[in-house]
């Protein structure tokens, strides 16, 4: 029987092994390299917040936007001038919507409108201007009366009798086109 002696492999010629080589910059932490990656987050932090800034400013005015501004005042028609009779107040009544932000209002206010020459109207609420009761024209005593704690007006709105602390409150208006307005808003 013949040995088969085990005889090591023997590498070619010229083999140079292979040691792989680590170098310290791939592997380790340096201070430099700890500061760089430190700046980099920093700097995508910024870039991010930057980012939702621009994005997100405009996005929250347009949702919130609504809520803050007030309409602006307009001009609401009442009626027919030819409904007024020359030196009586006459009532009319209107719809009022206000709308604050989201909020529509609507409202069916009255008041009487006075002109002595069918041109020109002095337009009063008819609010008490104590605690809020509505007001009505009498006129056989050619007064407002406020049947709540009895107060009197005069023709002009101006407290003759009772509590109420100030005339009674008094519309902005105009003619056109043969129609009276108030100025609401
Ligand atoms: S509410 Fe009109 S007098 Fe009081």
């Amino acid at each position: 029987m013949t040995k088969h002696a085990s005889t090591p492999m023997k590498r070619p010629t010229g083999f140079v092994e292979r040691i792989p080589v680590v170098r310290p910059e791939e592997n380790e932490i340096t201070e430099e390299g700890s500061t760089r990656r430190t700046f980099l987050s920093y700097a995508i932090g910024a870039i991010t917040g930057l980012i939702a800034l621009v994005v997100g400013i405009p996005a929250v005015g347009y949702i919130v936007s609504p809520a803050l501004k007030k309409e602006g005042e307009k001009w609401i028609p009442v009626g027919s001038i030819r409904k007024a009779k020359i030196g009586v107040p006459t009532l009319f009544k209107a719809k009022i919507v206000r709308k604050v932000g989201w909020e529509k209002n609507v409202s069916e206010e009255a008041m009487y409108a006075l002109t002595e020459d069918g041109k020109s109207f002095t337009v009063l609420s008819n609010v008490c201007t104590h605690l809020g009761c509505r007001v009505h024209w009498d006129s056989d005593k050619n007064s407002y009366f406020c049947p709540c704690h009895g107060a009197v007006f005069d023709k002009q709105g101006n407290v003759v009798a009772g509590p109420p602390p100030r005339p009674l409150d008094r519309f902005q208006n105009k003619v056109e086109n043969g129609k009276l307005y108030i100025l609401g808003g």
